[in-house]
């Protein structure tokens, strides 16, 4: 039986601006990095990968949902998306459909009022178990 793993909200955000600094984004010279806990105690992270063709542009969260399925997948607990100052963000809304996706309802989200679910982030979201 996996425990749930306990959520260190520092590591986190240490995490999500380390990979901010690996961020490719000569465009909007914006750089973010977001970091996720997975239930089996892994953390993801990843950064925006942007593209000359701007619109085409991968979210920071785009690179830590690849990381998350292509490390063994598993569900993400929590997560922190911040800018290079470490600043928390607010993710986009397609991002937000990703980290519905692989969290659920009750994955939370680090916002400047402390960690939020996904029910408040993404309120009535569209999700796997509308497709049943
Ligand atoms: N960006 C992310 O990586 N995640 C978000 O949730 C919001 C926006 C990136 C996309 C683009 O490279 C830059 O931030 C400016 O929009």
């Amino acid at each position: 039986m996996m425990s749930t793993p306990v959520i260190d909200w520092e590591l986190l955000r240490t995490r999500a601006i380390a990979a901010s600094q690996l961020s490719y984004s000569p465009y909007s010279k914006f750089p973010v990095g977001v970091a996720g806990l997975v239930n089996d105690g892994r953390i993801v992270s990843g950064c925006n990968v942007e593209n000359a063709s701007y619109g085409l542009t991968l979210c920071a969260e785009c690179s830590m949902t690849s990381e998350l399925v292509m490390s063994g997948g598993g569900k993400l607990i929590a997560v922190v998306c911040v800018d290079k100052k470490g600043d928390l963000l607010s993710p986009c809304g397609r991002c937000r459909q990703l980290l519905f996706e692989h969290g659920g309802r009750e994955l939370l989200l680090l916002t400047p009022d402390g960690p939020k679910s996904m029910s408040e982030i993404l309120p009535w979201g569209f999700g796997p178990e509308d497709l049943q």
